[in-house]
């Protein structure tokens, strides 16, 4: 029987991943957490349904460039079972109108070692997004023997678990960014909350970003899930609209990360990596002005890249400052178009979630 997950960091050597997929996605109605992650000018605010079939069909066609190009890189490429997001999700204790998407698996698989673990969303309509990767999980179970399959507790999202009126759509991007200063995000503390792209996994380090998808009861959960990990909370301030933390502090190698140059880590949580010799360079500028029509994201999935190995990164293929700031840094680059994707959910390591890479639980900041 084979050793089939195993990943501590997201640059050490890449051999299996799981690539999302964009059939069936949805853009959700409004619920609770979600008006406040959608930007006040975007011309998603009070759509919801299906996504057309043109746009789903251009998604797909770059996530299927994506998983040759990684095949061709020798990285096996597993992919989810999409299911039918057009339809209400219904629970004891809520009911919304339709699900999402299995575009991100990053958002939603978390891998610590041996250990996959589905993540506790605090939107409602991702409540059962983790049933696109259980055919998956099931088979890394049955082939690996060591393999940790595990659910994270299921928040039960009841209108306890949010802040109501927290959205005003009068609220300017000044008092967003009051807000993120002061850590007031729309989430309660009632139960932990998180998304897995929130989680930054650097061996026996985990750094979450507490934010909008984030809250710190997920903080406290994880340092007891994993006495022996240390669990730093980070913030960033510069961010009017903080979820996931991949456009905003990605570790390219060990003792290097590129850091949003809008949202810098502050000086009081940069002590750790500086005390450790690490190097926290700002990313360059993306290339575009705006994101794609119908995105959640910003135009900072310019650095949301995949590093294959610690010389190797893919990157999207407009991105062209941030190509070279790559080159600059020692990088070899593979571009790869995707901004097709990117309305399905993020970019091309949001598009991903790690199964295999070579490499241990290191201690980086001993
Ligand atoms: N908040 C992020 C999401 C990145 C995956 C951004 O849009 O910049």
């Amino acid at each position: 029987m084979a050793k089939i997950v195993n990943s501590w960091n997201d640059f050490d050597p890449l051999k299996r991943v799981i690539l999302g997929r964009a059939d069936n996605s949805v853009i959700p109605p409004e619920e609770p957490a979600t008006s406040e992650k959608v930007p006040i000018d975007s011309e998603m605010r009070g759509m919801w349904g299906p996504r057309p079939t043109e746009t789903v069909e251009k998604a797909n066609a770059q996530l299927d460039y994506l998983a040759k190009v990684l095949q061709d890189n020798g990285v096996v490429v597993d992919r989810p079972t999409p299911l039918q997001w057009n339809q209400a999700i219904v629970t004891p204790d809520f009911r919304t109108d339709s699900g999402f998407t299995q575009m991100p698996p990053r958002d939603i698989l978390l891998t610590v070692g041996n250990e996959i673990m589905a993540s506790a969303n605090s939107f409602r309509c991702r409540y059962f997004e983790y049933l696109a990767y259980w055919d998956l999980m099931g088979q890394y179970f049955e082939e690996d023997p060591e393999f940790k399959w595990t659910q994270a507790p299921r928040p039960r999202l009841t209108d306890k678990s949010y802040k109501h009126n927290y959205y005003d759509e009068r609220i300017t991007i000044e008092e967003r960014l009051e807000r993120t200063a002061a850590k007031d995000f729309v989430t309660t503390e009632v139960e932990p909350m998180w998304d897995a792209a929130d989680v930054m996994r650097l061996g026996r380090d985990l750094f979450i970003q507490h934010g909008l998808t984030t809250n710190r009861k997920a903080m406290e959960w994880f340092k007891r899930y994993y006495p022996d990990l240390r669990v730093h909370a980070v913030n960033f301030p510069g961010d009017p609209y903080p979820i996931h933390i991949d456009a905003t502090f990605v570790p390219l190698r060990p003792g290097l990360i590129i850091n949003n140059p809008q949202r810098r880590l502050p000086e009081e949580q940069r002590k750790i990596f500086e005390a450790n010799d690490w190097q926290i360079v700002d990313a360059a500028q993306p290339a575009h002005e705006t994101p794609p029509p119908l995105c959640y994201s910003s135009v900072w999935l310019s650095m949301n890249c995949l590093v294959l190995d610690h010389k190797t990164v893919i990157c999207e293929a407009s991105e062209v400052h941030q190509m070279e700031q790559m080159d600059k840094l020692g990088m070899n680059v593979i571009p790869v178009p995707f901004r097709d994707a990117y309305p399905f959910g993020g970019g091309l390591h949001c598009a991903t979630a790690d199964v295999y890479r070579e490499g241990g639980k290191e201690d980086y900041f001993p």
